[in-house]
């Protein structure tokens, strides 16, 4: 059974109607930024809200409001306030976490492996790293490791690739539901073009993943997500095989990659010479669709971008991965001129970190590059509300609407000296965050807060 959203607490009635005892309180203060829409190049300000002297209300995990801190203090009721936990951020910003829609834990180890475009990267870094993780105790490791670095880079949701090994989606999936984070993985299908050790079959990919499905799909926050891995590497039975388990669970998600390189597109060709192309591959095997996210679709046309934003899927920006191995330029205007829903990935380990701040900073070179430079106010909401969108995860996390789970990230401006010497000569909201991101700093990241409590602390 999926969980939804609670209602959300109606701050109005607080005065009359005390919280029932037990209830646990976060009081935050801090300068509150949020968004409630995409604010478009303009930066629409019906798009996004900031509170200077802002507070966050937080009741059992969830938001109850956002707002000025003298508003949100005065309307707390006299038993919430004794019972509040408060946390003094102010000078700081305070966003909600930040969302990755596409990463592959496994891949820690080879970022930074110098040298190859995706192919090779694969054959030679990807896939020895991938199969070490049919030890159980490696990919508890690596799963230990990854939410751990993600947490202190302010990432509280990401869509998680594991690898072919089953146990690989249980190790991640427990650290995730130990730490309490909302996130997606699933087990990666690949059932050809790789070695004998990563290889499943189209029957025990399914059968691993219905498995997986029942053990974890709706448990606490954690949610299941289809992966096969990417075209070449599933034959036809295996992406079919998929489509239906897919079209016959509306409830799960489905992740992969597509359109990232031009020698994987030729190789498409070849392998499926009876679809029109890469998109057309996905569309027949019925792998788009709402929940659905596929990772760098750089190399699309526009006709394809709609008809994938028509179908209702998703792309995964990676900006770093898509730098790193010389892949191309995503082009996040025509994306979204095209109706489709993007989200920022690190795509690690093609990715060159697990942070978010430094992939918006490639985000906006590469946004540059084709001409249509991404604005910051922009580039926070496709960190934050634009991946929750592109997850379908917005009813749950992404924003401080009322009723919303109270994840959130607390930013220092000026941890460098470089940041700090920018920050004296900035005037205005979006310069400041513009210079956040371009000279974004791991030491940014004051601490990361999960369901209101604090999960990550800077040193
Ligand atoms: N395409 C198929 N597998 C992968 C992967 O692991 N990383 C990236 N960047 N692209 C892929
Ligand atoms: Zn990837």
């Amino acid at each position: 059974m999926i969980d939804r959203p609670l209602p959300p607490p109606d701050p109005a009635a607080a005065d009359e109607a005390p919280p029932p005892a037990g209830q646990r309180h976060v009081l935050v203060r801090g300068q509150v930024l949020h968004f409630l829409a995409d604010p478009g190049p303009h930066d629409d300000p019906a798009a996004w809200r900031y509170f200077d002297d802002g507070a966050l209300w937080v009741a059992d995990g969830r938001v109850v409001v956002a707002g000025p801190w003298a508003e949100v203090s005065a309307a707390l009721p006299p038993a919430a306030r004794k019972a509040a936990t408060l946390h003094d951020y102010r000078g700081r910003l305070v966003l909600p976490g930040f969302v990755d829609t596409h990463l592959h834990y496994a891949q820690a180890g080879i970022m930074g492996a110098f040298g190859r475009q995706l192919l090779d990267w694969l054959k030679d870094y990807t896939f020895p790293a991938e199969a070490r993780l049919a030890d159980l105790s490696e990919a508890e490791r690596a799963a230990a490791f990854a939410v751990e670095r993600l947490l202190a880079h302010g990432t509280t949701t990401a869509s998680v690739f594991g690898t072919v090994h089953a146990h690989s989606v249980d190790a991640f999936l427990a650290v995730a539901e130990a730490r309490r984070l909302r996130m997606l993985c699933g087990k990666v299908l690949m059932d050809r073009h790789c070695p004998d050790t990563l290889r499943d079959t189209a029957e025990s990919g399914i059968r691993d993943s219905l498995d997986l499905i029942a053990r974890w799909h709706g448990r606490g926050r954690l949610r299941y997500s289809l992966t096969p891995r990417f075209a070449p590497t599933s034959t036809p039975t295996q992406l079919r095989l998929t489509g239906e388990l897919f079209a016959s669970r509306p409830d799960l998600h489905l992740q992969s990659h597509l359109a990232e390189n031009r020698a994987e597109l030729a190789w498409v060709a070849a392998l499926f010479p009876e679809r029109a192309g890469y998109l057309d591959v996905y569309a027949h095997f019925g792998l788009l669709g709402p929940r659905a996210i596929h990772a760098h679709c750089i190399h699309l046309s526009d006709g394809e971008r709609r008809t994938m934003a028509a179908s209702g899927s998703a792309a995964a920006f990676c900006p770093s991965s898509n730098l790193f191995l010389g892949s191309g330029f995503f082009d996040h205007a025509a994306s979204l001129a095209a109706g489709l829903r993007v989200g920022l990935a690190t795509d690690i380990g093609a990715g060159t970190g697990f942070g978010l701040l430094p992939t918006l900073r490639d985000a906006y070179c590469v946004s540059q590059a084709c001409g249509t430079p991404l604005g910051a106010l922009r580039g926070f909401y496709l960190a934050t509300l634009g991946g929750a969108r592109a997850l379908y995860l917005d009813d749950f996390v992404g924003s401080f609407a009322p009723g919303r789970e109270a994840d959130f990230v607390v930013l220092d401006w000026a941890a460098s000296p470089e940041l700090a010497w920018r920050m004296e000569r900035t005037a205005s909201l979006p310069e400041r965050l513009f210079a956040l991101t371009i000279l974004a700093d791991p030491r940014c990241v004051v601490a990361t807060h999960v369901l209101g409590e604090v999960a990550w602390q800077r040193g």
